[in-house]
């Protein structure tokens, strides 16, 4: 497994910053259909996402509705962008820019967290790769089939939280 850390100033739209954008890029070379639910403007995948409308993101969809189409639609990615509002009062900041009024469960990180997950898999080719991006490391874990292929902290200095990046492969499909 690769482990690596590095050093770059924090922007809200996390493949902005240049050690991260370029650890997206480098997976998606290797990518023949992508996916990113929580795409914001980064027209980067195959397929994009963002629930709110003024992005440039193809659907604005909340992200597991997407997900479900998607597979309904016969979508199958071998790679996967996961890059979700990071904290409570990120996912509550996102809901009130589209309009949408939410209670504490909608704001739950692991909830939403597990609800996409739920919905990425059954989308997810036997080998895909998925890519993580948050706060901790827990990214998809052995509890779905996935094995560790490379973490990356990104130390944005002063009292910032690092940006954890995970990449991952799934190793244990249930086709
Ligand atoms: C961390 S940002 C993504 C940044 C993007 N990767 C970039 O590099 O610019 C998370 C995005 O998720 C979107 N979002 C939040 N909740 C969502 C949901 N339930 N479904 C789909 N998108 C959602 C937000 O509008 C926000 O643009």
């Amino acid at each position: 497994m690769i482990f690596n850390r590095v050093w770059a100033m924090p922007n809200s739209e996390t493949f902005s910053v240049k050690p991260i954008g370029e650890f997206v890029k480098k997976y998606l070379r290797d990518s023949s259909c992508s996916v990113d639910p929580f795409a914001r403007n980064k027209n980067w995948a195959t397929l994009t996402n963002d629930l709110n409308p003024k992005t440039s993101a193809q659907y604005h969809m909340d992200a597991e509705d997407f997900l479900k189409k998607s597979f309904a639609d016969g979508w199958r990615f071998d790679l996967a962008i996961f890059d979700p509002p990071y904290s409570p009062r990120q996912i509550s900041e996102c809901y009130k820019e589209v309009g949408v009024t939410v209670g504490m469960k909608e704001t739950q990180s692991a909830a939403l967290y597990a609800r996409i997950k739920a919905a990425l898999i059954p989308c997810l080719t036997p080998r895909a790769v998925v890519l993580s991006f948050g706060w901790n490391s827990v990214g998809m874990g052995k509890k779905h089939g996935f094995e560790q292929v490379e973490i990356m902290l990104c130390c944005h200095g002063a009292a910032h939280n690092d940006t954890i990046c995970v990449a991952e492969r799934r190793v244990a499909a249930k086709i």
